[in-house]
């Protein structure tokens, strides 16, 4: 497929889009802070395969809530939406469950798109990721140069000091020396408990102040980074990490031919990308559901790589004369 390939879709497709992302997050907020991660997630994802009819297309989930045989709804190879242009669908109707279940910040509600056959089809493990902002030099970070080299070369390209530079990162213990490297050569670092795909996406936000988002997260949230970096001219790299041949044997069985493949973005995500994502709760980009009596408030982003446009939409839900179709917006578990 040409990296110009038309997505045989109105702008409008763009406004669905986020309905979508808003459904899952409004349904999932209900759970905040309660510490029930799965119920949260579930909430999510139904609301989200739900609005999934309403859009005009033919979607196939390729990067999803597992395989056939392990989630309900919105499983790997599930058809999606309404009829329309064949497309492939990569989601995650909650984004950090285990933030949402604290009531910490960061959590989102994520889709992207693009027509069929342009997704990295990435099986449920750990990728090596590393990635900046737009309008930086080709190359001036690299998934295989060491630590302080990627970080002279940012801090040259930005035309700052190390010192200058912040490293966001997952606070895992096998980051351990990765971390202590960037200290070493003096930048500072930004932990986040969960939630490496808005990690990424702060990366593309001067006020979110990351300048290098690196190491290890899962595989699919590394494809829905990079479709948003795709919509923003952003630099990412990932590396699937294989713990046995098991794993190395799916992967190959989901077309990816060469185990060690560094990926670029433009590998992860071709074509014209639609992307799509409401904060649950707040971050450096999206501010989290307000719920407020019957009216709820929603801060989403939607992006194309096509146009490179990316809009900010607050919504203001009003559930007293709302049609709603996702999950009701307040707990029926009282
Ligand atoms: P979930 O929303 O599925 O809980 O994922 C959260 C997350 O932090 C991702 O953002 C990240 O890619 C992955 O988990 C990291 O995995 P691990 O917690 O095993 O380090």
């Amino acid at each position: 497929m040409s990296e110009h390939a038309p997505l045989h879709t109105d702008r409008n497709l763009a406004l669905d889009l986020v309905r979508v992302t808003e459904a899952a997050a409004i349904a999932c907020s209900a759970w905040m802070g309660r510490g029930k991660k799965n119920e949260a997630d579930g909430a999510a994802v139904e609301a989200m395969r739900r609005a999934f009819d309403t859009l005009p297309i033919s979607g196939t989930v390729v990067i999803g809530e597992g395989e056939m045989d392990e989630a309900p709804m919105l499983y790997i190879g599930e058809k999606v939406g309404a009829g329309g242009p064949a497309m492939d669908i990569a989601v995650d109707p909650l984004e950090g469950t285990n933030i949402l279940a604290k009531g910490a910040p960061n959590a989102i509600a994520v889709v992207a798109l693009a027509e069929a056959g342009n997704f990295l089809h990435a099986p449920d493990i750990y990728m090596d990721k590393i990635a900046v902002g737009p309008g930086l030099p080709d190359g001036v970070v690299d998934l295989d140069a060491p630590v302080g080299e990627n970080l002279r070369n940012l801090a040259r390209a930005k035309k700052c000091d190390i010192a200058d530079l912040v490293v966001c990162t997952l606070d895992r213990e096998r980051h351990a020396e990765m971390i202590a490297q960037c200290r070493e050569a003096g930048a500072r670092i930004m932990l986040i408990g969960d939630g490496d795909v808005a990690g990424v996406m702060a990366t593309t936000q001067p006020e979110s102040g990351v300048d290098l988002y690196l190491g290890t997260g899962g595989a699919p949230e590394g494809v829905l980074a990079a479709a948003a970096l795709r919509c923003v001219g952003g630099q990412m790299q990932g590396r699937l990490i294989f713990e046995d041949e098991t794993q190395i044997t799916r992967a190959q069985g989901m077309g990816v031919a060469d185990p060690r493949h560094k990926y670029s973005v433009q590998e992860m995500a071709r074509g014209d990308v639609l992307f799509a994502a409401t904060g649950v709760t707040s971050g450096p980009i999206l501010r989290g559901v307000r719920r407020s009596g019957p009216l709820t408030i929603t801060h989403s982003v939607v992006m194309r790589s096509k146009s490179g446009t990316v809009r900010y939409i607050e919504a203001h839900h009003n559930f007293i004369t709302k049609t709603w179709t996702g999950a009701a917006p307040t707990l029926r578990t009282r």
